[in-house]
This record gives structure tokens, sequence and C-alpha cells, in this order.
């Protein structure tokens, strides 16, 4: 990958809003804002990949001073074109490791973008970066999938979530080292179709809460989504707080 944007170039960039807009709904961003803006209290709140600003906006509005940091300048070009989004301050560079200024009430880190650092030495680092920026009792959140390997039968590495006439996608995992993708074939209208690939690393929900011990922060919640359902052996997703011993 070349692109300094990384895989959220212009092309991705300019479709995201709309490819999200079911999850952008003020019915499914409401339980996202209350637990974010609860846990900013009178703070700051900072996210990480923050994106085209789908959550950093809209919290600006509810009057939380949003910061975000994404590597991508083709994503963080949409959030100005938002409502409260001329408030949110953005820097540019890589969560895993960059500093901006101030501290945070939260650190929030959502839609499995933890994932999207594929090392397990750059998400402990996300982690000591997120610690790093948090006041004492300050917060960092983490929304992301449980790993789904439980719908891998054994030689199998494949596990398609998306098939339909004009395209199909499909995750690939290695269980040897936790790499994965997602796929994606679309087909056009000529009958030819474009392919790309995300590379992710899936963590578990056990190994996050010792990364977050290495960063110094301890676990706080840890529910199966943002409306505080109990989080089971058959939760697919989970929302997980640790916290800055104060
Ligand atoms: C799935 S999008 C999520 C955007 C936003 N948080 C949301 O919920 O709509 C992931 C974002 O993380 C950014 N990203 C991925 N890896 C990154 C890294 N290592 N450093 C900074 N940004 C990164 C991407 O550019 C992209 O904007």
């Amino acid at each position: 990958m070349n692109d300094p944007d990384g895989y959220f170039g212009e092309q991705v960039a300019a479709a995201y809003d709309a490819e999200t807009a079911d999850m952008s709904t003020p019915e499914a961003l409401g339980p996202v804002l209350d637990v974010l803006a609860g846990l900013a209290g009178d703070g700051r709140a900072l996210e990480f990949g923050v994106g085209t600003g789908r959550i950093a906006a809209p919290l600006a509005r509810r009057g939380v001073p949003v910061h975000g940091i994404d590597m991508s300048r083709a994503m963080v070009a949409r959030i100005r074109e938002k409502e409260g989004g001329e408030a949110v301050g953005v820097t540019v560079g890589d969560f895993a490791t960059t500093r901006v200024e101030g501290s945070f009430s939260v650190v929030y880190l959502v839609f499995n973008t933890i994932m999207n650092l594929t090392t397990q030495d750059a998400q402990v680092e996300c982690f000591r970066n997120a610690a790093a920026h948090l006041e004492p009792g300050g917060c960092f959140v983490i929304e992301v999938g449980v790993p789904g390997l439980r719908l891998l039968p054994p030689g199998q590495t494949t596990v398609p979530f998306d098939v339909r006439p004009d395209g199909w996608a499909y995750d690939v995992y290695d269980v040897a080292t936790q790499a994965m993708s997602s796929n994606y074939v679309t087909v056009g209208a000529d009958g030819r179709g474009t392919f790309r690939s995300i590379p992710f690393r899936y963590v578990w929900p056990a190994e996050l809460d010792l990364m977050a011990r290495i960063a110094g922060l301890r676990p706080r919640d840890r529910w199966e989504d943002w409306t505080g359902r109990p989080f089971t052996s058959e939760s697919t997703r989970h929302v997980s707080v640790w916290e800055r011993p104060a």
C-alpha cells in the first residue's frame, strides 16, 4: 500500500458516508454518543481513526470538545462538510504513535479500527498512546468484533459475509498469525470485476485486556453493544472500556 491515505483513499472516502448511512442515523448514533458524552463529562474527547467524522461531528454538536487523528487526508476532508465538523480538531498521522497536545477524559476507537493495525506490537503501541493522552480517571473505549473463528470448519480459511448477484465479500483468516483480510469483488454493468482487499489483525477480548494492562489501564466495562447489553459467549462484538487509575 503506497497511498499515504492507506486503504481509505479518495475513492473510498467519497463513498464512505453513503455506505455507512445505516450506522449514522440519529437512532443508531444515539447510544454511542450517550456513552461517549457521558465519559467525556466536562473534559475533551479524542477519536483514533476519526475518518469522515461520522461520530466526532455529532459528538461535537453535543458540546463535547473533540479532536481526531487519522492517516487519511481524503477521509478527514469530509469532516468539515458535516454540521459540527468545523469544531473538530484534526491531526493527520498514525494513531498508534501520534501525540496531540493536551489531555482527554475519553479516547475512543470504534468500528473495528483497532484491527487496521496489523501487528500485535502496533496494537500495544495504540493502547500506550491512548493511555498517554488520558487524564487520571479517563477512559479508553474500543468497539470491535469478536473474531469469527467459530464460523470456520476445520481446514477452512474463508468466510463469505455478503453474496449478491453483482458482487461478493469474504473474510480470510490465518489462525496461526491472527492475520486476516476482508475482500470485496464487485461486478460492474459491463460484467468486469474489481477487487479490493484490506488487511487486518484480529484480536481477542482477553488479549485487549492484557494490552490495556501493559499500558497501565484497568478494565471498567464490557458490553455487547452501546446500549449496555451484557457481553456473553454468543456476542459477536463488544464495546470495552478501560480506565487510567486516578
Ligand atoms: C472504518 S474507518 C472508521 C472511521 C470512523 N471512526 C467511523 O466510525 O466512521 C477507519 C479509519 O481509520 C483510519 N486509520 C486506519 N489505520 C490508521 C492508522 N494506523 N492511523 C491513523 N488512521 C488510521 C482510516 O484512514 C479510516 O479513516
